[in-house]
């Protein structure tokens, strides 16, 4: 049985645990104001908040709920558009929205004001930028988004006189959203206590399941009807596999670390100053707020972000299977993971366990680029990263890995190789580009034609060993 609160009302449901919220929402609860647009994570028009305990605070994100399975819910809080409603008024949000001229056919509207809640709900000093940050998965066709951003300001200037105040306290002291809110952490500390949870700790009674399941951001839009009565191997919450951590000189991070606890890490950004840059290139707030590393590795797409980013820093995958009730473990190298388009080294029963990598010395320099039709929310034309020790101007090491440019995702070893030893200039640069070419065999498509990628993979190639320089 599958339990959450739902605004304030507790829910327990036998319902398969792969139908999504959206469908739960609407059609056995008969919330309609969450509204269904793509179905496929793009328009945020049925954007909701997921509040969890976390170290005995409750953080809300927000999700798409066309790709979150009842089983991710499990033990948390659901708000919907009408949860955020105050008895015979607007809220502040709603107000802003209506007094900016910021809704039209108001279809995106539910979306917008519940990813503002959103950022009413964040920990931390809310300013304008995390406001339309905020909003960054919210799409709108007919009223255009200057409005809209005049909304997200207004409420900033409420949110700034939060001070140190908690922000549920602070919200609902202030009439922002309704009081209910208050009682929602004693709520789950009760349920989780009832339900004896996280769910799902008997890891090896679900390796037998054959959908292994992340955040769902890539399986619910590849096979959405399929997944609904699927019988499903959760691992999105489950504590094993959601920590990062240091071991020496060796970063662990869990497989079902999303991109947005990456960007909360202290160890992440400690080792990569420029991580934000780097994930705000990454999908949109809701997905990232989903997305596990994992699920990047194993959707093995050839321009999957993080597989590129952590193919240039050798990172190395370990991967669990229980046969016959015996635990097996192996270590695969993401380097070698990939064997052909969408062809893994990985058996049907494994799923990845952790992903580790060595930390880059003081002396290293990493970059990450990414190269789309839009800057935001929009896969790669062409990615690419690059992991250089140096000494002055020399190279001791090169590491190169790059997207959308060949059937997988490709660490390229020869153009690696000959980085090594070089002085950072002109002509080795010139050198460097040369050689990827006969590395790579991208091919034309909606992203770009295929001379187009492999100039722009030259061009990406200058840029990392310009940015070491
Ligand atoms: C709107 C939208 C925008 C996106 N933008 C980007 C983008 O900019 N860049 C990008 O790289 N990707 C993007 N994606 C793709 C997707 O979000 C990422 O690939 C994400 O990391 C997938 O993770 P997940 O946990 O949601 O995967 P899931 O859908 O849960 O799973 C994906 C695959 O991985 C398998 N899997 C998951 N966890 C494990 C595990 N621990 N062990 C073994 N197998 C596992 C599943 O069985 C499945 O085959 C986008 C997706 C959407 C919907
Ligand atoms: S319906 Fe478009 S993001 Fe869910
Ligand atoms: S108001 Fe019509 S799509 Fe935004």
């Amino acid at each position: 049985m599958i339990r959450f609160i739902l605004n304030d009302e507790p829910i327990a449901t036998d319902l398969p645990p792969g139908m999504v919220m959206l469908d739960f929402v609407r059609y056995k609860k008969n919330l309609t104001g969450t509204k269904i647009g793509c179905r496929e994570g793009d328009c945020g028009a049925c954007t909701v908040l997921v509040g969890e305990l976390l170290n005995d605070e409750l953080h809300y994100q927000s999700m798409t709920s066309c790709l979150l399975p009842l089983g991710n819910a499990h033990g948390k809080h659901i708000v919907t558009i009408e949860g955020l409603n105050l008895p015979g008024m607007l809220n502040p949000v709603q107000q802003a929205m209506a007094d900016e001229g910021a809704t039209q056919c108001g279809f995106c509207t539910p979306g917008f004001v519940v990813s503002l809640a959103g950022f009413c709900l964040q920990h931390g000093v809310p300013d304008n930028e995390k406001a339309i940050a905020a909003i960054d998965g919210n799409i709108c066709r007919c009223t255009g988004y200057k409005s809209i951003e005049r909304a997200a300001a207004k409420v900033t200037e409420v949110m700034k006189e939060r001070g140190g105040e908690s922000p549920v306290e602070f919200v609902t002291r202030r009439g922002i959203l309704p009081a209910y809110f208050n009682g929602i952490k004693d709520k789950l500390v009760e349920l989780l206590a009832a339900e004896r949870m996280r769910l799902l700790p008997d890891l090896a009674a679900m390796q037998q399941r054959p959908h292994v399941l992340g955040g769902g951001t890539d399986l619910y839009v590849q096979q959405h009807d399929e997944m609904t009565y699927a019988a499903i191997h959760f691992l999105y919450d489950h504590p094993e596999l959601t920590a990062i951590r240091r071991e020496g000189n060796r970063c662990i991070i869990g497989s079902a670390v999303t991109v947005s606890d990456m960007l909360a890490s202290p160890v992440i950004n400690d080792i990569f100053p420029l991580f934000k840059q780097y994930a705000r290139l990454v999908s949109s707030t809701p997905i990232r707020n989903m997305a596990t590393l994992a699920g990047n590795f194993v959707n093995a797409s050839p321009i999957g972000d993080f597989t590129i980013f952590f193919l240039a820093l050798d990172a190395q995958l370990l991967l669990v299977r229980t046969a016959n009730g015996v635990e097996q473990k192996r270590t695969v190298a993401l380097r070698q993971f990939y064997k052909g388009y969408k062809q893994l080294d990985k058996h049907p029963d494994e799923h990845i366990e952790e992903i580790s990598f060595a930390i880059p010395s003081a002396n290293a320099r990493f970059n990450f680029e990414k190269v789309s039709k839009r800057t935001h929310l929009d896969i790669a034309s062409v990615n690419s990263a690059m992991l250089l020790e140096i000494n002055g101007d020399t190279i001791l090491s090169a590491s190169l890995s790059a997207g959308g440019v060949g059937p997988v995702p490709m660490y390229l070893a020869k153009t690696s190789a000959f980085l090594t030893g070089k002085k950072i200039n002109e002509e080795t640069i010139g050198g460097a580009i040369t050689l990827l070419q006969t590395e790579v065999s991208p091919i034309s498509d909606a992203r770009g034609s295929k001379e187009y990628k492999a100039l722009l993979l030259g061009q990406l190639v200058r840029a990392h060993l310009m940015a070491a320089d």
